[in-house]
């Protein structure tokens, strides 16, 4: 039960060869920079070269950074326009060959979480949030997800989108302390809470690695735990959704 998974972002594409029975990856992860264009020919082109990489043949699950909806980008995240309206799972499958599954980054990775990380067995109302380039969102009621849940799209002050302030990318850019950056990350919470108190938030991405030296500065009225899974959620989450995509009768609904 082995699936090609790939996590597209807005700075890497990752993929690996998981065994989706216990979602630990089966070989080392392999990461080409997504091109600065952020074009559909110029990504699909680097999903083709990772597919290849892996010699893989089969059903291609894939988290991509905007809202999917039936293999459709229907927003452009932080890529370029010319993804909207766009069938992202036909280009894929035009480059590389191989049927694929898309389904929204965040929602893989949040699906990983509760399925084989600190979400296991969870009920109630969880939120999962994966920062990075954006503020990607998860949500799942009792263990079933509501797809396309984009948390990260709340407006704020002068930002189209709260996720160009408060994300790891707005504290890498502006060098900010994770001091100061907590401060903003605060505030988006603040803003989840009081939206819909979830019963636990569950916070995934490359930053959770630095939990322990950004966590005294959140500030927090519901309970919020590190992923432990960390950044291979998305991929870990894009295998598992093609798995789930090849046997619908085990689907989560939404996906
Ligand atoms: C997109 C989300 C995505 C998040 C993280 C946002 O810009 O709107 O769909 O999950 O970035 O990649």
């Amino acid at each position: 039960m082995i699936r090609l998974g790939i996590d597209i972002g807005g700075s890497g594409i990752k993929g690996a060869l998981v065994d989706v029975r216990t979602g630990q990856l089966t070989t080392e992860r392999y990461r080409i920079p997504t091109p600065v264009e952020r074009t559909p020919d110029s990504m699909a082109e680097v999903v083709n070269q990772i597919a290849e990489h892996f010699q893989y043949k089969g059903l291609i699950g894939v988290g991509f950074p905007s809202i999917v909806k039936h293999g459709v980008c229907m927003s452009p995240g932080n890529l370029s326009p010319l993804w909207v309206g766009l069938n992202i799972e036909k280009l894929f499958e035009s480059y590389t060959g191989q049927p694929c599954a898309v389904i929204n980054d965040a929602d893989a990775a949040a699906c990983a979480i509760m399925d084989y990380g600190v979400g296991k067995g969870k009920k109630g109302f969880i939120i999962t949030i994966t920062v990075g380039t954006g503020l990607g969102s998860g949500a799942f009621l009792d263990g079933k997800l509501i797809p396309n849940f984009e948390l990260g799209q709340i407006p704020y002050k002068k930002h189209k989108k709260i996720e160009s302030w408060a994300s790891s990318a707005a504290r890498e850019n502006e060098g900010l302390s994770y001091k100061e950056w907590a401060k903003r990350f605060n505030k988006f919470l603040h803003f989840v809470t009081l939206i819909s108190p979830p019963d636990l938030i569950i916070l995934g991405g490359g930053i959770s690695k630095e939990w322990d030296e950004f966590s005294p500065f959140i500030k927090c009225n519901v309970p919020i735990v590190p992923a432990v899974l960390q950044n291979q959620a998305g991929i870990i989450g894009a295998a598992a959704a093609a798995y789930l995509r090849e046997f619908p009768e085990l689907i989560r609904e939404g996906i």
